[in-house]
């Protein structure tokens, strides 16, 4: 066998692979230190041996009847594409790898250079992922089939809870002390306040996992407003608060989702009552015209203690509220706006506010009228 210098090939062992390149034969003649390193075997102990002391037992012969083929049509490509490819170290041990092969013309004849990455640490980790995928998968059918469930399960109590408190208050079964009356206001109020809070998290979670139900159609605005209003006029009553809804005198349509409509608004109405202890809570609706349509603006103004401009940013992440937990004194899970804005962009809606600490804020819910317009 005529000897191949490794010397005109200096970069041999420069490369980040095993390189190994082999005769017409299918005799190794070349070998870098990757190629060592990753067979266990030495230099000599490979050199002039035939390419298949590296292949598996059992395929041996059969990678004999590829080599010939490639020395009669070589070209360079991947080795075996789609398929895992197993070497065997001098051990005895299967390593699993990667192969680009290239046809090489030198002076001392027509070699076959093979390119070896060992993959077997990718192979382990693309493994770890897809059982990882799987566990997500599973984890998060979990979490689906949790959440549909769980509605149900939480609202139907918390309903017969509110819904009894309310005949027991109607004094429908009879009479009651006024200690009684008390307690059952409070157990009123704030089993909807947990049906509201149970509420956005569901919704929540719905909008995350893209399977909120959503019917765009034409909405009367006034009916929404006033039925958010009357539900929160109570709240404006107690706290002394003046509280004014200025319609225009014809009906607006609107178009959007109603419930998701009405689920904004009570919040943004509801943060107006909550963050003002004196002064006034005003929703006023607008209709103007803008290049991409006529449009309303929903305004709820209030005169409370306003939102200074670095926390502009906070307010509508969720879980945050700006007043820290020692010193709040009003309740809250800082869901409200998170989900009220995530609520607008789905119906095509855009919510903003301007504010100035001290004086007061304004909350605006920008909606496209229909094209029915205004009736
Ligand atoms: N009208 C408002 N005036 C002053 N601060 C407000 C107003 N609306 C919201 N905020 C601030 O934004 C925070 C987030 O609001 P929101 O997401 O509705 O949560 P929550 O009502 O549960 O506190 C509130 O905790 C409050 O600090
Ligand atoms: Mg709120």
């Amino acid at each position: 066998m005529r000897p191949f210098s490794a010397s005109s090939f200096p970069l041999f062992d420069s490369f980040p692979d095993a390189m190994i390149a082999v005769d017409g034969d299918g005799h190794i003649r070349l070998v870098n230190e990757q190629a060592e390193r990753l067979f266990g075997y030495g230099r000599d102990e490979m050199l002039g041996q035939p390419i298949e002391m590296l292949v598996p037992q059992q395929l041996r012969e059969r990678h004999v009847g590829h080599r010939s083929k490639y020395v009669r049509d070589p070209r360079t490509r991947p080795m075996g594409i789609g398929l895992e490819l197993t070497g065997v170290r001098k051990d005895g041990s299967n390593v699993l790898v990667e192969i680009s092969l290239s046809p090489l013309e030198t002076d001392d004849g027509s070699f076959v250079v093979s390119a070896i990455r060992n993959i077997t640490e990718r192979k382990e980790f693309e493994r770890t992922l897809q059982a990882k995928n799987a566990e997500l998968e599973a984890a998060n059918a979990a979490k689906d089939q949790f959440l549909a469930s769980m509605s149900h399960e939480l609202r139907t109590p918390l309903n017969a809870i509110i819904g009894f408190t309310g005949t027991l208050l109607m004094r429908l079964p009879g009479p009651l002390t006024d200690e009684q009356e008390q307690q059952l206001r409070i157990v009123q109020s704030s089993g909807r306040h947990l049906l509201s809070l149970i509420n956005d998290i569901l919704d929540l979670a719905k909008i995350e996992a893209g399977k909120i139900e959503l019917h765009l159609e034409p909405v009367r605005l006034h009916e929404v407003i006033e039925e958010v209003c009357d539900s929160l006029r109570s709240m404006a009553t107690d706290k002394g608060l003046a509280f004014d809804v200025v319609l225009p005198n014809e009906q607006t349509l609107v178009r959007s989702d109603r419930r998701a409509l009405s689920q904004i608004l009570l919040n943004l109405v509801n943060n107006a009552l909550k963050y003002t202890e004196t002064g006034s809570v005003t929703i006023e609706v607008a209709t103007r015209r803008t290049s991409s349509g006529l449009h309303c603006d929903i305004n709820v103004r209030d005169t409370g203690i306003g939102i200074k401009p670095q926390d502009r940013e906070r307010l509508f992440q969720a879980f945050e509220q700006l007043e820290p937990l020692s010193t709040r004194r009003v309740e809250g899970a800082g869901l409200g706006l998170h989900l009220s804005q995530k609520l607008s962009k789905l119906i095509g809606a855009h919510l903003s506010f301007i504010s100035e600490p001290g004086k007061g804020s304004v909350f605006t819910l920008t909606l496209p009228i229909d094209a029915k317009g205004i009736a």
